[in-house]
């Protein structure tokens, strides 16, 4: 780590652990860079890009971790970025940006709570957090209500990438629902967790309405110690 990166990282509070912040240079961090140059060019004028769902087959594979990642390097490329915890069954991403859930997507989904009362700052520049917000009783049909599109098209005004970190596709509907309202969508695989039966049926939902996916992120280290290698590459 170099001396600007440690005096970076000290900037950073200790339990925000994600190794695009903590690590900068390490070949993880690089990946998740190549994923990112990877969705840019997929992106084209009549054809772009803004919002991005991710999701994987089932639990537990990495979808919050690349999600939190990937929105860290976007906002270092310098566009401003809102990642929206759009698991409202098992939501981390205020813990791992160590941000507060009182509001969020369920308040703005289910009152009229506008946009801005419900996004946080992050300790990163140029990247905004809307947290989950309290549970609500029915995610499925918040998501696939009219005010999530209104919600969408405000957002795409306000920033210029939107993330959203799913549930998995194959236990709920979440992921399918927003992955035919988005612009693309990253399937996370995991080695050694993933089910290739499971995968197989996450690309069935997903084809079946027609989401544009972009690829899989292959997170497939066991070892705890390396957060893993990441591969990007179309699988559509
Ligand atoms: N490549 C990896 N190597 C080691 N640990 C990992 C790796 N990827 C993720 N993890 C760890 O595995 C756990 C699950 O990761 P994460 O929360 O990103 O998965 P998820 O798909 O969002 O899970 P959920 O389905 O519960 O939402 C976390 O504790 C995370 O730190
Ligand atoms: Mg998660």
């Amino acid at each position: 780590m170099s001396k600007k990166e440690r005096k970076k990282r000290s900037e950073i509070p200790e339990a925000v652990s994600l190794i695009t912040l903590v690590d900068k240079s390490s070949p993880v961090s690089e990946r998740y860079r190549t994923v990112r140059t990877n969705i840019q060019f997929a992106s084209s004028a009549d054809r772009q890009i803004k919002t991005l769902v991710v999701t994987s087959s089932g639990p537990g594979e990495g979808k919050s971790t690349t999600s939190a990642n990937l929105a860290v390097v976007f906002a270092n490329s310098g566009q401003s970025v809102l990642l929206v915890d759009a698991d409202m069954r098992k939501s981390t991403v205020h813990k791992t940006f160590q941000l507060t859930n009182n509001v969020g997507l369920s308040n703005v989904l289910s009152s009229d709570m506008g946009v801005k009362e419900a996004v946080q700052r992050s300790v990163v520049p140029n990247l905004y957090v809307m947290t989950s917000g309290p549970k609500a009783p029915n995610p499925s049909e918040l998501l696939g209500s009219t005010r999530m599109d209104q919600l969408i098209m405000e957002l795409r005004d306000s920033y210029d990438f939107i993330i959203f970190d799913m549930p998995p596709i194959v236990a709920v509907t979440d992921a399918q629902i927003m992955a035919s309202k988005a612009d693309g969508t990253l399937l996370v695989v995991r080695e050694n967790v993933t089910r290739k039966d499971s995968l197989q049926k996450a690309r069935e939902l997903l084809s079946m309405v027609n989401a544009n996916v972009l690829g899989a992120v292959f997170n497939g280290s066991t070892d705890e110690n390396d957060q893993g290698y990441y591969y990007y590459g179309t699988d559509n």
